[in-house]
């Protein structure tokens, strides 16, 4: 390395990363195998692992996504009660409601019946007698996040007994302006909460679905979210401080999507720090540096870089392997939900997320009726004509994780 070299790693390591220890040249003649050995970490290690474990499963030829398997577990799921092992997600039933409702509907839209939309609609309002904000679970307090799953597994319900029109539209924004926070983020939670980028996505993604967008709740929004774009082109949970993350991320950049205000960002380091995500070995994409593949990524990033796609006509991921990843490595023989990564079991937050990756990998985003205009509930995937194969998913709108016929209809009902 010549002493220029040296420097600017130095600067980048102390500086920029905040390093505290310096830079180390090591000058030898050995093979990089020996020297990387010496570099050796868990992280490492664990990696290793994985890279060989998806290796045996990417030699094989693309595999079809098994839709009779998978359909039949989340029915199965949709008319069981949760068992007592599960009570660690108690404050996470309407998540598992949208996520259980959504990957079904994804898959097809003639999956539910209207005694399945009655179910989950007389479960989800006892997470919110009044009609208003809910909770995640019954007689819990009104949650940001679970607000969000809610709405989301409501639309998903297409009015089922005029269901949307018994929400109480007024209370809901009353209290998402009580979360709404000095510096333009939001809460999760009164009277405590934690206060980042997902509370500002679900704040907005209730808001715009439901039309009751106003100036006082998106005032200071734009500039918080600005803000959490660090220096890796990627976005921190809160302004100036933290590590850019795929969940954060995709919550920043699809609030400012709901805005139409993704020009305000540097949408080209947005795009070097999504393609960074994608590792050559696996073909999956990773939440942040240095750590592992994981199939949500799929969506979390893939959505990402389908909405900048959608603004820009450009794409930053490769989607044919990453179809590849998704398919080979993120089902299983033996279990019935889609998963993570090999050697993990799979679950409904992965069904869902990695079945909207999978519609991600065989589209093309852009904007259904008039690309000056932007408009969120317009935003569309496009079975794409390049690859061979398709899953026969139906098309999403990659800002509010639901298919894209759902948005429309649901936010036309309160226009
Ligand atoms: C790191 O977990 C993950 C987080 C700190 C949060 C991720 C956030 C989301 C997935 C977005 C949530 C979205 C909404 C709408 C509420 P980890 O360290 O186990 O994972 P990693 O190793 O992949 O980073
Ligand atoms: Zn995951």
């Amino acid at each position: 390395m010549s002493a220029k070299d040296m420097a600017r790693a130095n600067y980048i390591s102390s500086k920029l990363l905040g390093r505290k220890r310096n830079t180390v040249e090591i000058v030898t003649e050995e093979p990089i195998e020996n020297i990387m050995k010496e570099i050796e970490t868990d992280t490492t290690i664990d990696r290793h692992n994985v890279m060989d474990m998806c290796q045996e499963l990417l030699n094989e030829p693309v595999q079809t996504l098994n839709r009779k398997f998978a359909l039949e577990g989340l029915m199965f799921a949709l008319n069981s009660t949760m068992p007592p092992q599960m009570v660690a997600l108690d404050a996470a039933q309407a998540w598992t409601v949208y996520w259980i409702t959504n990957s079904m509907q994804v898959f097809d839209q003639e999956t539910l019946d209207d005694e399945d939309r009655r179910k989950i609609v007389d479960k989800l309002f006892l997470m919110s007698k009044d009609k208003g904000p809910f909770s995640g679970g019954e007689s819990q307090l009104p949650h940001i996040a679970s607000t969000y799953a809610a709405i989301n597994a409501l639309a998903l319900c297409n009015n089922i007994d005029n269901c949307w029109d018994a929400l109480d539209r007024k209370a809901i924004y009353e209290w998402l302006l009580s979360l709404k926070q000095a510096d333009g983020g939001f809460t999760t939670c009164n009277p405590v909460g934690e206060c980042d980028t997902r509370g500002v996505y679900c704040a907005l993604s209730v808001a715009s679905l439901l039309n009751i967008v106003t100036d006082e709740l998106t005032e200071g929004v734009v500039k918080y979210l600005e803000n959490c774009q660090t220096y890796e082109g990627g976005f921190g949970a809160t302004p100036f401080q933290d590590e850019a993350h795929g969940g954060y991320t995709f919550c920043a950049v699809a609030s400012l999507c709901i805005l139409n205000k993704l020009h305000t960002i540097n949408v080209e380091k947005l795009m070097e720090w999504c393609s960074a995500r994608q590792y050559n070995e696996e073909l999956g994409l990773c939440g942040r540096g240095n750590k592992l593949v994981d199939g949500c990524y799929s969506f979390w990033v893939g959505s990402t870089a389908a909405m900048v796609e959608a603004t820009t006509g450009v794409e930053c991921i490769n989607k044919s392997a990453l179809r590849k990843y998704i398919l080979n490595c993120c089902q299983s023989k033996t279990g019935i939900a889609l998963r993570d990564k090999p050697g993990k079991n799979g679950d409904f937050y992965h069904t869902n997320y990695v079945l909207m990756g999978l519609v991600i990998t065989e589209s093309t985003f852009k904007f259904k009726i008039d690309a000056e205009r932007k408009s969120p509930y317009d935003m569309v995937s496009v079975p794409s004509t390049t690859e061979s194969a398709t899953s026969d998913l139906i098309p999403i709108n990659p800002i509010y994780g639901l298919p894209a016929d759902t948005v429309e209809k649901f936010h036309k009902h309160f226009t």
